[in-house]
């Protein structure tokens, strides 16, 4: 089974699990997006869209999922908000969208769940413009972390839903030009962090 096969059958459990422990962190995420006016956002690996209540209402946004039944959702959100959201079915180590397209991406709870963080990573950076943004939340290891538990687990997890063992920063020593801002705890004891990436103009 893939991860579009176990994420429609999350679709439709998957608030009642998740909302109301990512409430918080989700909200002080976005708040980072300040003035948005006229910005153009990324949310790669939309899901049902928990993260959509959060956001301002004056920046234009695409929206992307690999799983329909998570789109759905998230589209049915999107109803009831005052946004403007252009929604795709797609693959965020696959990005249809051309390079330095957007001001912001968003990256919550997709970089440890792709099979290959490191080319959604990529991706992201690819479609990011100078001067961008990204706005990551995620569970990560530190390097050298030894969370055997999470290493263990991991040939399961992340056939049924997410990755455990994703380390953060060899992911961003790709690419020098991804200045890290921002990395902070937001959940679970700092397993979970906030990490704000800045594209530096070449
Ligand atoms: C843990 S959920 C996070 C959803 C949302 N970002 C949130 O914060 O609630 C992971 C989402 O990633 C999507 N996904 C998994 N693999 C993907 C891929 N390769 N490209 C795009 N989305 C993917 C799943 O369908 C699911 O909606």
């Amino acid at each position: 089974m893939n991860l579009r096969h176990t994420y429609t059958l999350w679709a439709p459990i998957y608030d009642l699990a998740v909302a109301a422990a990512t409430r918080g962190a989700r909200r002080r995420s976005l708040e980072r997006l300040g003035d948005a006016r006229d910005q153009h956002i990324l949310l790669c690996g939309v899901g049902t869209g928990l993260d959509l209540p959060h956001l301002p209402h004056d920046a234009r946004y695409q929206a992307i999922d690999l799983t329909p039944a998570m789109l759905a959702r998230a589209r049915r959100r999107a109803t009831k908000l005052p946004l403007t959201i252009d929604f795709h079915v797609g693959d965020a180590m696959n990005l249809p969208f051309p390079e330095r397209h957007f001001d912001v991406v968003i990256l919550h709870l997709i970089l440890a769940v792709v099979p290959e963080p490191q080319r959604a990573l990529t991706e992201a950076h690819r479609v990011l413009r100078p001067g961008g943004r990204m706005l990551i939340l995620d569970k990560f290891l530190r390097r050298g972390e030894r969370a055997w538990i999470r290493r263990a687990i991991n040939p399961l997890s992340s056939r049924l839903a997410t990755r455990t063992d994703v380390v953060f920063e060899p992911l961003v020593e790709r690419h020098p030009d991804l200045h890290l801002t921002e990395d902070c705890a937001a959940m679970a004891g700092g397993w979970f962090r906030h990490i704000v990436l800045e594209k530096r103009s070449p």
